[in-house]
């Protein structure tokens, strides 16, 4: 995972990525890359503010409903969560299943998700625990065989997917855990657009600093002269879509060199760095039938603010 050539291929994507969306008329950059270490740090404190409703409002219906969630799973099955993270919320689920084949969680923040994984090895020393350091939207391959197989997807993390990449992302689940497996999958629903305003605009500003950071990690990994203070945080819901937007606004006339590479910004120009999508949860049953995932069971909060489905992919 550390190797030198990994790394740099990393790193190539990672410029390719950067030059080819600021190319586009309206610039972007995809949000997978907010997690560097860095970018892992502070999302983990963006979990902890007053108006970030997510992260526990999504742990209080797991510790409502995390009984039959884990009876859902069924004994013996393999665990693989999705952009894992910080691996706080998978600790219900793990209390209660039944003699679990082992744990896979996936994250392309690899130094994170290495300290994680050792933390919960040492607090659950009879679990097979094998992290993947991987982008899961690429191929990637399980470190474990076991015949019943659960995907675990928490966070709301699909909604920072375009609805044809999420819909492919769904399929390419149904194909992972095969005919019969599960797939228990949190997201983030459609709200009154000021509490949404809110969550991703805190008094703190510590989500400013989490977009910015991104500026600052191009200028360390690709050799940019980006100046993060001249850009600002920018966040609000776009009704039409149904999604919060970040952008990184352009403070100034300037012009920022990559590499090689020169980009110009006009004062008020941004960089669109993130798509939060809400969701009806309904309407994504739907989809998720349309992808071969039937709805067996789903979940939410008394103010509705979020939900869990239990998905089952057809035999
Ligand atoms: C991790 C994608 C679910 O969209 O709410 C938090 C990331 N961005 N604040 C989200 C995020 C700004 C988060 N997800």
């Amino acid at each position: 995972m550390t190797n030198l050539a990994e790394i740099s291929i990393d790193t190539e994507r990672f410029r390719d990525d950067v030059v080819s969306g600021l190319s586009r008329s309206q610039k972007r950059i995809a949000a997978k890359y907010f997690y560097d270490a860095e970018g892992s740090r502070l999302f983990d404190l963006i979990t902890e503010l007053d108006e970030y409703y997510p992260t526990r409002v999504e742990l209080g219906i797991l510790a409502s409903h995390v009984d039959e969630m884990a009876e859902r799973c069924g004994p013996k099955c393999l665990l693989i969560e999705l952009g894992a993270g910080s691996l706080t919320k998978v600790r219900l689920l793990l209390d209660r299943l039944d003699r679990p084949a082992g744990f896979v969680p996936v994250d392309v923040s690899g130094e994170h998700l290495e300290s994680a994984a050792d933390q919960l090895k040492a607090e659950y020393p009879g679990l097979a625990v094998h992290p993947v350091c991987a982008d899961f939207t690429a191929e990637f391959a399980l470190p474990i065989r076991a015949p019943r197989r659960v995907v675990y997807f928490p966070g709301s993390t699909l909604g920072n997917f375009e609805p044809a990449e999420a819909d492919a992302l769904m399929r390419k689940v149904a194909k992972l855990v095969g005919p019969g497996g599960g797939f228990l999958i949190g997201v983030d629903l459609r709200k009154d657009p000021a509490v949404l305003d809110a969550a991703y605009n805190d008094r703190l500003g510590v989500t400013a600093a989490f977009n910015r950071n991104l500026l600052v990690r191009i200028n360390r990994e690709l050799g940019a002269d980006f100046e993060p203070e001249s850009f600002k945080h920018r966040a609000f819901y776009n009704r039409v879509r149904s999604r919060i937007e970040m952008h990184l606004v352009s403070t100034i006339d300037q012009r920022v060199r990559i590499g090689e590479g020169q980009f110009a910004f006009r004062r008020g120009e941004s960089i669109h760095t993130e798509n939060s999508y809400k969701y009806d949860l309904g309407e994504l049953g739907s989809r998720a039938a349309a992808c071969g995932l039937r709805t067996e069971a789903a979940w939410t909060d008394p103010n509705r603010y979020f939900g869990m489905l239990f998905l089952r992919a057809e035999s």
